[in-house]
């Protein structure tokens, strides 16, 4: 079979050309921070990480997590036998490596069973991450770390409302600001399901890439850390206003559809931070090699969002309904801002803002000029 090779890092990977196995260019930047929250983790704990990668695919994130990061020892896991036999060619020579070929329920059933615990467990699948989330509360340590994946972006971004029901027992919102519902949709989801199991989390890294959602959680033991009100809804009122709606508040009944009346919920979700940028800048620090030039812009563009605001409004949907042209997000921005609101950029949409400003104050921005 015909072998192409990719660089990717400090990695060099041998792909046969199959269906079954490929290389995804789009998922590099979700690997390059990857490495870069392992160092910062492990430079925190002052040793090398036990970690659990459980759809390690042909292993090109283990490979790399092998290389660059401080891995004690790693148990990778993919149920394809396809994947797998790539999987074993590229890392088994590893003695850090431990190698299973089996349905991830499964092996986090018995490692929960062994009492077997981690302190990085890895969870990138197709689609939804949904129904292995409750699982892993058996297998991640105190103050260790869950690094979440999910791709389902119909379901997350409104276009399959049943199957986001289905997934994460959450309504998502179809439109241009889905993206940051989505996001908070599958923190808030991974969060209520850490505090069923007497537990909760604080989202270290939590971003939208252009092609997937990703989060990484610290978890804490016993709920008490844990503030209700950053578990809520956000609604978007028949004029177009958001607004963020803490858990427990009613939604009203709508009995039919009618734009101008109807107010749409989202959620429930996560309205708190989605970062904790003191650990963002332990990653940016810990990107020396040139080839995390992405990821070190990435995140700083990731420290610079004002990400405990969960309100983001896509300045050409507004622009649209006035049909008038779009602002600069900068202009925006400084204007807001000094109207004496808080407002940044959004780290997944170049012409979408942050803000805590009511829709009648963002608005004024058309009415300054021609
Ligand atoms: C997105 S790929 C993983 C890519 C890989 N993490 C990387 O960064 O290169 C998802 C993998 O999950 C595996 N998979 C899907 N469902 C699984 C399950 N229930 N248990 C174990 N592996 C599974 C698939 O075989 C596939 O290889």
């Amino acid at each position: 079979m015909a072998v192409q090779v990719y660089r990717e890092g400090a990695a060099e990977f041998h792909l046969p050309q199959s269906a079954h196995v490929f290389y995804n260019p789009r998922a590099r930047l979700g690997r390059d921070l990857g490495v870069l929250a392992m160092r910062a983790e492990a430079e925190r704990l002052e040793r090398p990480l036990e970690v659990l990668e459980l759809m390690a695919g042909a292993g090109l994130r283990t490979k790399r997590y092998l290389l660059e990061a401080p891995v004690q020892h790693i148990v990778v896991n993919d149920a394809n036998y396809t994947s797998f036999e790539v999987l074993r060619a590229h890392v088994s020579d590893d003695p850090r490596v431990e190698l299973h070929n089996e349905l991830a329920q499964r092996l986090l059933c018995r490692f929960y069973l062994e009492d077997r615990r981690f302190d990085w467990v890895d969870l990138d699948p197709f689609g939804t991450p949904a129904p292995y989330v409750p699982y892993l509360t058996g297998v991640v340590r105190w103050e260790g770390l869950l690094y979440i994946t999910a791709t389902d972006a119909p379901v997350l971004c409104g276009a399959q409302r049943g199957e986001a029901l289905k997934s994460y027992d959450a309504v998502s919102a179809y439109g241009r600001e889905c993206h940051e519902v989505g996001l908070r949709i599958l923190i808030g989801f991974v969060q209520r399901r850490l505090i069923q199991a007497n537990m909760h989390g604080q989202p270290l890294l939590s971003f939208f890439d252009g092609y997937c959602w990703r989060t990484l959680m610290r978890v804490f033991k016993g709920t008490r850390g844990f503030n209700v009100e950053q578990m809520g809804f956000i609604a978007q009122m028949p004029e177009g206003e958001y607004r963020a709606t803490m858990a427990g508040v009613p939604a009203p009944v709508n009995h039919e559809y009618h734009p101008s009346t109807t107010v749409r919920w989202a959620g429930p979700l996560w309205l708190g931070p989605l970062h904790d940028h003191a650990f963002l800048s332990a990653m940016s620090r810990a990107a020396r090699e040139d080839y995390f030039d992405t990821a070190r812009k990435f995140l700083s563009k990731l420290n610079r969002e004002l990400d405990e605001l969960p309100i983001v409004y896509s300045l050409p949907v507004i622009a649209d309904r006035l049909n008038r042209s779009v602002p600069s997000t900068r202009e925006a921005v400084r204007f807001l801002r000094a109207q004496g609101y808080r407002a940044s950029h959004v780290h997944h949409c170049g012409s979408a803002i942050r803000t805590d400003a009511p829709l009648k104050v963002i608005l004024r921005l058309w009415e300054r000029s021609p």
